[in-house]
């Protein structure tokens, strides 16, 4: 069932109010597996049944319920999370972070009252609902399962596993539990996505041949395990283009892939100390996708940008996409678009589209699935294409240590937007 989403924190305390144009509606689909989860769940459910009504159509709107919300990591990108969390659909409970200092003052910051230092602690502590993972990479899956084994949803930072096995294994865990695990990025929700999407599943660009993607900056300096064994620029940078070519290409059914280390040795600022790099920080990705397209994704730590790294005032383009017909081109990161240049046939010309303001913010993960919580409505974003791209970060690692291209088994409902 196909139902109408509109934005409905659009007045958010922490934001501004985006013009009416940037309130573009979402189609989704509703589910009803969410039935007996947790109390709010419940409630939610019978206020959304009853909005429904008889033509099984329904607006979410606000309706005053609050998903309870724990977020465990407290470093750099929390700060960005915490504060996009304050919408009327939250409510802040608990922060937790091994280095327990980090906790505190996230708590003290975003006035969450409780702190933890072990998950466990958390856990057993403050009753929440749904758990908002943004620790290291190499700390997902683990915790991401202790959440779902103790009834709460997840919300996980990229990637939600390190293998195809684990990640499914979360999923099972879920389904099981009648839970519900989503993980980060959330490229697919920008309007410029949608753009993208619609134009190439309408056909405007003929049979699509060839598409690139490329994000690359100088690397973290705060924290060392993006350096370490299970993170690297495939975990951390290119998961977002892959991420926006599966969804705009379709799965994968096969990955060849190279990767190498191009500077050995990392100060880590914050630490303050020197690691030597185990993960790759160079890397390029081949996909084939079904009809014949293929797509390649290049990331790394080693990108000299001569742009700023937001998406102010940027021109470049990074994803690239060519068809019989024509070509269309996001200008900013996939994380941080701003518009889509567009050449059809027989106009070599681009012309611009989806350039107005939009209230999409790559942090928005946590909040869209509290408020979905809250209100049992849908978005575009899957588990089953997280989990895609968990196999196809584990592929490019065995295709480079084997020199052999690899097939890939997962799937997800695609097209996205038709
Ligand atoms: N920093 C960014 O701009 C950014 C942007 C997008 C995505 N991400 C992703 O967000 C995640 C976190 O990155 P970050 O830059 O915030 O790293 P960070 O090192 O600044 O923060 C991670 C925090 O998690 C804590 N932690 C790790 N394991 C833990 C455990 N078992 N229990 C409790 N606390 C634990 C660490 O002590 C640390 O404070 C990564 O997956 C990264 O790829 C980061």
């Amino acid at each position: 069932m196909h139902v109408i989403f509109y934005d409905c924190w659009v007045g958010r305390e922490s934001g501004a109010i985006p013009s009416p144009s940037a309130r573009s509606p979402v189609t989704i689909r509703r589910r009803t597996f969410l039935k007996g989860t947790v109390g709010f769940t419940t409630a939610a459910m019978s206020a959304a049944q009853r909005r429904t009504g008889a033509t099984g159509r329904e607006s979410a709107v606000c309706d005053g319920k609050k998903v309870r919300v724990g977020v465990i990591g407290c470093g750099s990108v929390s700060t960005h999370y915490l504060s996009h969390l304050k919408i009327p659909h939250v409510e802040l409970v608990s922060v937790c972070d091994r280095i327990f200092e980090r906790a505190e003052k996230a708590g003290a910051e975003h006035e969450v009252p409780h702190q933890y230092a072990h998950i466990r602690e958390m856990l057993a502590g403050a009753p929440f609902d749904l758990l908002v993972n943004l620790t290291d990479i190499q700390s997902h899956y683990e915790l991401n399962k202790l959440g779902l084994e103790a009834g709460r949803h997840v919300w996980s930072e990229e990637p939600m596993a390190g293998t195809y096995e684990e990640g499914k294994h979360l999923l099972k865990l879920a389904n099981a539990r009648r839970l519900r695990i989503w993980a980060a990025p959330t490229v697919v929700l920008s309007p410029q996505f949608r753009f993208m999407a619609e134009t190439i599943s309408n056909g405007k660009l003929g049979a699509v041949a060839s598409a690139r993607g490329t994000y690359g900056h100088l690397g973290p300096d705060w924290a060392a395990f993006f350096y370490e064994e299970g993170a690297g620029s495939l975990a951390d940078l290119a998961v977002y283009d892959l991420t926006a070519l599966t969804g705009l290409l379709g799965p994968a059914r096969e990955v060849i892939a190279a990767t190498t280390i191009i500077t050995p040795v990392r100060e880590i600022k914050r630490d303050k100390k020197v690691v030597q790099v185990e993960a790759e920080d160079n890397a390029m990705v081949t996909m084939y996708h079904d009809g014949g397209a293929l797509s390649h994704v290049q990331s790394g730590f080693n990108y000299h940008a001569s742009f700023r790294h937001d998406y102010t005032g940027q021109g470049h383009h990074t994803i690239d996409i060519f068809g019989r017909e024509g070509r269309i081109q996001l200008a900013g990161y996939s994380w941080a678009p701003h518009s889509v240049d567009l050449a059809l046939r027989g106009k070599h010309e681009l012309k611009r589209f989806a350039d107005e303001p939009s209230d999409y913010v790559w942090e928005n993960g946590a909040s869209h699935m509290a408020k979905c919580l809250a209100t049992e409505a849908e978005l575009p974003l899957t588990a089953e294409h997280a989990l895609h791209v968990v196999e196809i970060l584990e592929a490019a690692r065995e295709s480079q240590r084997t020199g052999r291209r690899i097939k890939l088994k997962s799937r997800f409902n695609w097209p996205i937007f038709t």
